[in-house]
């Protein structure tokens, strides 16, 4: 392995959302004991970096992404001991963390918050952004800025006859980043968390840090709603609201503070949304910026050998050496990955072996890897703001949305870790409540069901991710088309080659279609092969007949 790869380029991450993880003190919702008390297993199934949706103080109004003291830990998920604890044992075990900071806003409970709305003269006033209301009267607001729930984004506040701005919802005042006391009080959190020793960061709505200074009204747009390639949408370009220069000139400032820490060195991944261009630019021209960008168009891209291959060539031309991709099917916001490939498990397999072989960093949402579904919740049962925002929306729109992968009740890709088949799934004991229920499937879609079954999904992310942590040419190889094999067009075929002498190389076949293909290996001899569907590791026949969506991955001997 190049000394040169850092850590984080080559490692695979692991999203836990702390609240339906798993439960260690038994009150139904999930903890960081809980997490604690499942490091065996996550080593296990191979994962290198976990990554921890927020557990900081917060009135929970939208799960932690609405912190009330970034430096205090909610009660219900653990005390500061807590952390420091998981921060150790995950180091102990050559594993790392990840943090997820929400820089953009605070909840409106925040302490600097109530302060500002004290009056026009407040201390912290101007730690916000406030505006006066367009005339007559004041009563419209300040400009035509909609949130990135489309509506407004400017809420009246009645006592002192202004308005705030909130890029999200109403409870979750944006900080005024032009106002240098902020940027130090929040560069002040970041230094916090590396200096207890988390390994890197995940910047919530991070393109949404800064808006224009002159307050213009940003321009119409036909686009009705956003999609993963392109963030503007209601009716608006949001070009004076998103991805501002001052912005992207924010993400090399935060680069330098994170290279402070420089043993071991950290990272940081942006949740950014837009074209592959647009988000490259988060990472600075000299590779300056944030370490990692998400890139969701993974999460809509149609599922077949052409459109996948254009999503890696696209990632592989906008993010050449050094910039890495990343490869992402899920997180706490998007319908799951099963919904995609319809509950079938050979397309599931297929789909992992795709992340975990293509080049870029893999990150993995938790119950993935036992292909845990939706849990399908009436909006107007939702728990999620998000669904009481959208409560009055017709069915068949949220069905439209759904489509477009949009999800108007994120409960149902949030429901509680499906461990075992005993009732709450191991989650949190028998007769307590938790805090979302349980999928009903979770009697028979559990880790402990698909723990010693060598046909089970959980053995394929197992053996794949065994895989990529034994080849440093699956965690670092460049990625060449295996074009000269002149394959149909559903076979996805690369190999990932890495310069070392002697030179590694594995070649990897990915069947998009139901038709089986018979693949001529005869130039691969010397080597084992690893299939999604048998999982077995034999040496390399001459042919081999590539089942429907089956992925074969040939590696060195
Ligand atoms: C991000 C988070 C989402 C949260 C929102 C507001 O998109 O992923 O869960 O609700 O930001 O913080």
């Amino acid at each position: 392995m190049p000394a040169s790869v850092p850590w984080w380029k080559r490692t695979t991450v692991y999203q836990i959302y702390p609240r339906s993880f798993a439960d260690g003190n038994g009150d139904g919702v999930g903890d960081l004991s809980g997490i604690l008390g499942k490091l065996d297993y996550l080593q296990a199934l191979g994962v290198e970096t976990l990554w921890l949706s927020p557990f900081f103080q917060s009135p929970q109004a939208d799960f932690g992404y609405d912190i009330s003291d970034h430096l205090a830990i909610a009660p219900e998920y653990g005390t500061l001991a807590d952390v420091r604890a998981l921060i150790h044992a995950v180091h102990a075990r050559g594993m790392k963390i990840v943090f997820d900071m929400v820089l953009n806003h605070t909840s409106d409970e925040h302490p600097w918050f109530l302060d500002a709305q004290k009056g026009r003269g407040a201390a912290k006033r101007d730690w916000y952004i406030w505006r006066d209301g367009r005339k007559p009267a004041g009563k419209a607001p300040p400009n035509n800025w909609r949130s990135m729930l489309g509506g407004s984004g400017w809420h009246y506040h009645d006592a002192s006859d202004q308005w705030y701005f909130a890029s999200f919802l109403g409870f979750q005042p944006d900080l005024n980043y032009r106002n240098p006391a902020v940027k130090a009080a929040m560069l002040g959190v970041v230094r916090h968390w590396f200096a207890e020793g988390v390994d890197g960061m995940r910047l919530d709505i991070f393109n949404a840090l800064f808006k224009d200074a002159a307050f213009s009204d940003n321009p119409f747009s036909w686009r009705p709603v956003p999609t993963e390639s392109n963030p503007h949408g209601y009716f608006q370009r949001h070009v004076h609201t998103i991805d501002h220069p001052d912005t992207l000139a924010f993400a090399r400032e935060l680069r330098q503070v994170v290279d402070e820490f420089s043993d071991p060195p950290r990272f940081l991944v942006g949740e950014v949304f837009g074209d592959a261009t647009t988000l490259r630019s988060y990472c600075g021209e000299a590779a300056d910026g944030l370490h990692l960008v998400f890139l969701f168009e993974t999460l809509t891209a149609p599922l077949h050998g052409r459109a996948v291959r254009k999503l890696i060539r696209d990632f592989e031309a906008a993010f050449p050496e050094p910039f890495s991709p990343t490869w992402v099917f899920g997180n706490h916001d998007r319908p799951r990955l099963s919904v995609r490939v319809r509950g079938q498990a050979a397309k599931a397999k297929l789909l992992a072996a795709l992340q975990l072989t293509v080049r870029g960093v893999p990150f993995l949402y938790y119950g993935e890897e036992i292909g845990m579904e939706n849990h399908a919740v009436p909006l107007h049962e939702g728990l999620d703001p998000v669904a009481k925002r959208f409560q009055l929306v017709p069915q068949p729109l949220v069905a439209w949305f759904r489509r477009r992968g949009i999800l108007l009740n994120r409960d149902e890709c949030r429901s509680p870790m499906q461990w075992t088949g005993a009732g709450n799934g191991g989650f949190t004991p028998p007769g307590v409540t938790p805090w979302l229920p349980l999928h009903r499937n979770s009697h028979t879609v559990n880790v402990a069901a698909q723990d010693a079954d060598p046909d089970s999904l959980l053995a394929c992310y197992r053996l794949l991710l065994a895989l990529r942590r034994a080849e440093p040419a699956l965690q670092a190889g460049a990625l060449r088309w295996l074009d000269e094999l002149a394959l149909p067009p559903d076979v996805v075929a690369f190999s990932r080659e890495l310069a070392e002498d002697p030179p590694r190389n594995v070649a990897v076949f990915l069947n998009f279609a139901a038709a089986p293909v018979t693949l001529d290996l005869g130039s691969l001899a010397g080597r084992v092969m690893v299939s999604t569907r048998t999982g077995a590791r034999l040496p390399v026949a001459p042919r081999y007949a590539l089942q429907g969506h089956e992925a074969l991955v040939v590696v060195a001997a």
